[in-house]
Order: structure tokens, then sequence, then C-alpha cells
């Protein structure tokens, strides 16, 4: 296991990552049975693939930011907020989404990753955020509830939580 010597933080994509970032997402997509074509591309053109990360981009109808999480040369995962809801994300897919890396899991790093990213969210003016989580995935619901994560429903196949932003009400 490598020891980190800066803590992770939440940035914009940044080329600086270059190798881990390439290391960790085929490593991610072969673990969660995705596609890998589109890595190939990314390393020939890590800059443009970077600047397509930047700002505000578009998917799932909505407009979305992607943040990386990172220490010094390593990137650990990607958080991402989307701006909008639809009525398909409000069932499944929620305002935030995230991943972390194989190598980086369980040591606490998405708990962490998404309380920076309630920071963030808080920060662009959300008073509170919907995450929807697979009742079978274990890992997602702790890192969930143990950031404020309450429990609304089940709604088709996905469990709904939404966490209260708003100072005014803690
Ligand atoms: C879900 C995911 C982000 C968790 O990342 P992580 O960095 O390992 O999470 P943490 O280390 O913060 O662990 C949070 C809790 O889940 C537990 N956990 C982690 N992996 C687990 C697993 N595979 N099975 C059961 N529990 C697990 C941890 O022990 C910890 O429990 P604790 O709070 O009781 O100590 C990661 O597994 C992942 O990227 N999965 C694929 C993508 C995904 O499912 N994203 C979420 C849906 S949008």
């Amino acid at each position: 296991m490598i020891t980190l010597t800066t803590q992770p933080r939440l940035e914009a994509p940044t080329a600086t990552v270059r190798a881990s970032y390439l290391t960790g997402e085929q490593a991610d997509c072969l673990a969660s049975g995705f596609d890998t074509g589109w890595l190939g591309p990314a390393s020939e053109d890590f800059d443009g693939y970077v600047a397509s990360c930047q700002g505000v981009q578009r998917r799932w109808d909505v407009p979305f930011s992607t943040y990386w999480y990172i220490a010094g040369e390593h990137y650990l995962g990607t958080l991402v907020i989307r701006h909008e809801l639809t009525p398909a994300l409000l069932g499944d897919g929620g305002h935030i989404g995230y991943h972390v890396s194989p190598a980086w899991r369980r040591q606490g790093h998405a708990t962490r990753m998404l309380a920076a990213g309630l920071a963030e969210a808080r920060r662009l003016g959300f008073a509170e955020v919907l995450l929807t989580c697979d009742p079978a995935n274990e890992a997602s619901r702790k890192v969930i509830v143990a950031n404020g994560g309450q429990l609304n429903e089940t709604l088709g196949a996905e469990l709904r939580y939404w966490i209260d932003l708003d100072p005014a009400r803690h």
C-alpha cells in the first residue's frame, strides 16, 4: 500500500496525475465491467481529455461538474455533481456520483471524498442533495450514511438518500 504524504483534495481535473489516472481508471473499468475503449484516445491526448473534463459539462440531459480526488501525483477517484435532476435522475443517479480506484478502496477515501463533495455542493448553492444507491452496494450505502444521508424511500431498484446542506437547519 502506498503511504500518502499529503492529504487528498477534491480538485478540478489536471494533467499532473496522468499516469495514476489512466492506471486507476483502467482498473476501475475492468472491476466494474465497463468499456475501456475511451482510455486509448484519452492517453494519446491527455491534455485534451483533461480540458474536456473541466468546467461545466453536459450528460444525462443535465449540466454537471467533474472533480478528481488527488494527493500529489496520485489520482484516487472521481466525484461528479449534477447541477439539476431529471425524472430519471430522481430515481437513479441523484445529484452526486463517485468512484474510488480499486487500489485505494477500503481506506476511507470515498467517505472523505463525499464529505469534500458535499462542501463543494454547499458552495455551489445546494441546500440539499439527493444520492441514490443500489441496495446491494453496501460500501456506497455506508459512505452516504456516514455523511448524513437520510433514507427517504426506495424508488425502483435504488435507495434514495437526501443530505441536508443548509447550515441554518443544523
Ligand atoms: C463504493 C466505493 C466508492 C467505496 O469506496 P471506498 O473508498 O472503499 O469507501 P470507504 O473506504 O470510505 O468505505 C466506506 C465503508 O464501506 C465499507 N466497505 C468498503 N468496501 C466494501 C465492500 N466491498 N463491501 C462491504 N463494505 C465495504 C468500509 O469498510 C467502510 O465501512 P465503515 O464505515 O463501517 O468503516 C467504491 O467501492 C467504488 O468506487 N465502487 C464502484 C463505484 C460505486 O459503486 N460508486 C457508488 C455508486 S455512485
